[in-house]
């Protein structure tokens, strides 16, 4: 008896927290596309979408400094070439910081590329391209940022694919300072997106749709110039001082083994008087 209560009461736990963190009439606005971005299900999913004419695109309600940001999305299926998605924290003015998810579309049949960059005060050239392990229209997927003041790390399905270390002991900036908004657009960019531009968008595939749900942001919400911090039961703000242990950076180095296709630290004709510093220690 005690324990069907428990466990009831458990269950009820769990789906306040699940509903709180589907919800994106709480958590965002839908800042362009002229109603090609919707949100369904009384806010538990919503849809960007893309034709000739726009994209469309959302900021998150708040802005954050630090967090670990998760969305499940589903990408564009299908001939997605051309097209680029993205999810990203930025913050604003002329010398932002940046975190960066794109997903760059494709033909059908042949594969995304996963895009990853960080921008600190304005300056970026820090790319990562990877391919997926899984096909990513086909279902939900869950695509995290973990940014703390140790590091950043970007994860799918809980799986860590880039981790940016904190390395301002040696000179390299690290966002710290300036709180940053979550913001997701779907766009055309077929002059770049897909084999460097010389696939094209093919229109009469349009519109173009991405799906996301659960959107969930465990952060340092910052709001008249303070900020307080949230931690779910479960986790007690683990997240805030969240490091990589040695089996997630056996993971990392799995997955950047087996799915990462660019790499500006390996790319030594692009920066012929050395590599960035942040390169150089092992990551
Ligand atoms: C598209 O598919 C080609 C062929 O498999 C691949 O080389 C490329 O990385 C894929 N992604 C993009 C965005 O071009």
């Amino acid at each position: 008896m005690a324990s069907s209560i428990r466990i009831s009461l458990l269950v009820l736990a769990a789906s306040a927290m699940v509903a709180f963190a589907g919800n994106f009439y709480q958590e965002v606005d839908i800042t362009w596309g002229d109603g090609r971005g919707k949100m369904l299900n009384n806010g538990e999913l919503l849809s960007l979408s893309l034709d000739k004419s726009s994209g469309s695109g959302l900021q998150s309600k708040k802005e954050y400094l630090f967090g670990k940001f998760d969305m499940q999305l589903k990408l564009i299926p299908g001939n997605s070439a051309g097209t680029v998605t993205t999810y990203y924290l930025k913050s604003p003015g002329t010398t932002w910081d940046e975190i960066d998810f794109e997903f760059l579309g494709n033909l059908s049949g042949d594969p995304y590329t996963i895009h990853t960059n960080v921008f600190t005060q304005g300056k970026g050239n820090r790319e990562q391209q990877f391919h997926l392990w899984f096909d990513p229209t086909k279902d939900f997927h869950t695509y995290s940022i973990l940014w703390n003041p140790q590091h950043i790390l970007f994860s799918i399905d809980g799986i860590p694919i880039r981790e940016f270390r904190n390395q301002e002991s040696k000179g390299v900036l690290f966002p710290k300072n300036q709180p940053m908004r979550m913001y997701s657009t779907l766009w055309n960019a077929d002059d770049w997106a897909t084999r460097g531009g010389l696939v094209k968008t093919d229109w009469s595939q349009s519109p173009f749709t991405a799906s996301y749900k659960s959107y969930y942001a465990e952060a340092c919400v910052w709001a008249s110039g303070a900020s307080s911090c949230s931690s779910s039961r479960s986790s007690k703000g683990a997240w805030l001082t969240q490091q990589m242990d040695s089996a997630s950076q056996g993971r990392l180095r799995q997955v950047q083994k087996n799915y990462m296709i660019y790499n500006y630290c390996t790319d030594f004709k692009r920066f012929p008087q050395g590599i960035p510093t942040e390169c150089s220690s092992a990551a």
